[in-house]
């Protein structure tokens, strides 16, 4: 099995792993650990070790860059979609993971950080996005699988993260986890109406479910024994449950659906086990996503490619929205990477004090 602590996988946001060190003093460890210990939510201005800072903004960017990156694959399809209801429904959709990222890029800003040296990181490849929006769309069949298998999976990881023990992060993902309950639903119902259609169009459906199913569960991350963060954020009360139980928990779930939909899932270990009231699953190709990971999955040059051009097509609105809150505030200079808001940014992620 292949490490995802290698240097290949890790993101520059690596310095935000286990350290407990950092918090201001130790009446304040004291308060953080008991909060922890209590289940109260830390709020942006309770102390915290800047390990728990750093992982925090480590998460919330990722997870922000995804919902950002992950329009790219579905959007491709808004202009070609069958009929206006699909169009509505997806642009919709679409949009809905537009506000996430809006959502999270605030929730990573009450840590201190910068949204503008976090899209930066992102589009410098120095920090990471699912690895999921690294695979093309091939069908509409895709669009109708990426919402029942993706957004299902998101949901699966998501839900927990409601529980998550800081406060704006587990705040808006309740709003997201509402609107990604859609997103499934939507993707359920078109594969519904596909597989009730024309042979051709089933067999669309059984090939992207082929395509995305292996994919979907790596969304959950590396297996436990090799996931070097689980431990750590568990602890923290971040996570509430590891990759491997929530990837269990989405096999159990996505089962029966395939079944009622009338595809075949792609794995041939895929069975019951009465004992332990699970079913058994074969392992996805983990050496498959660390490749991902590291940029080379099949869309990552193109992803990165899109994600750059739009932040420079848009660099003359966040110039003139900057223009105007100066105008109208002296205190605020700048949205560049050269504010101070950017500087503690590079503080948090690469521990520099
Ligand atoms: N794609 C890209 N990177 C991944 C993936 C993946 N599927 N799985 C794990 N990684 C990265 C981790 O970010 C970590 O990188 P880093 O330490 O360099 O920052 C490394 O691989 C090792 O993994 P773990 O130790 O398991 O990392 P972690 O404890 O952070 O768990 C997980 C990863 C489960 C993705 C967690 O960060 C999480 O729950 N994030 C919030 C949900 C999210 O980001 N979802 C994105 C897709 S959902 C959507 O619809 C947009």
């Amino acid at each position: 099995m292949t490490s995802f602590d290698s240097a290949a996988a890790r993101s520059d946001t690596g310095a935000a792993r286990i350290d407990s060190v950092g918090t201001r003093s130790d009446a304040g460890v004291a308060r953080f650990d008991e909060a922890i210990a209590r289940d109260q939510r830390i709020e942006p201005a309770d102390d915290m070790p800047e390990g728990y800072r750093r992982t925090m903004v480590r998460q919330i960017a990722q997870h922000a860059h995804s919902e950002i990156i992950g329009m790219q694959p579905e959007g491709d399809w808004i202009t070609r979609a069958p009929t206006l209801r699909r169009k509505a429904i997806l642009l919709a959709k679409v949009q809905d993971e537009a506000g996430h990222g809006l959502y999270l890029y605030s929730a990573a800003e009450t840590l201190g950080a910068d949204r503008g040296d976090l899209t930066r990181r992102l589009i410098e490849g120095r920090q990471k996005y699912s690895s999921i929006f690294n695979y093309p769309t091939r069908s509409f069949a895709d669009v109708g699988v990426i919402g029942w298998l993706v957004d299902g999976a998101a949901i699966c990881n998501q839900v927990p993260l409601c529980r998550s023990s800081y406060g704006p992060y587990a705040r808006a993902m309740i709003r997201i986890c509402k609107e990604e309950s859609f997103h499934q639903r939507q993707g359920y119902e078109l594969l519904m109406t596909m597989m009730r259609g024309i042979p051709a169009q089933r067999e669309m459906v059984q090939d992207a479910v082929d395509r995305w199913w292996w994919p979907s569960l790596m969304m959950f991350g590396p297996p436990d024994a090799d996931s070097p963060n689980t431990a750590q954020s568990m602890a923290w009360k971040i996570k509430r449950h590891t990759n491997d139980e929530l990837r269990q928990r989405f096999v159990d779930m996505t089962v029966p659906q395939a079944e009622a939909l009338g595809v075949t899932l792609p794995d041939p270990d895929l069975r019951w086990n009465a004992e332990r009231g699970h079913h058994d699953f074969g392992q996805p190709d983990w050496d498959e996503l660390r490749r991902v990971i590291s940029g080379d999955g099949p869309m990552n040059a193109q992803r990165l490619r899109r994600r750059r051009e739009a932040d420079e097509d848009g660099a003359w609105v966040r110039e003139a929205a900057a223009a105007h809150a100066a105008a109208s505030s002296p205190a605020v200079s700048s949205t560049s990477g050269s504010s101070p808001a950017a500087a503690s940014t590079a503080s948090i992620l690469e521990g520099e004090r």
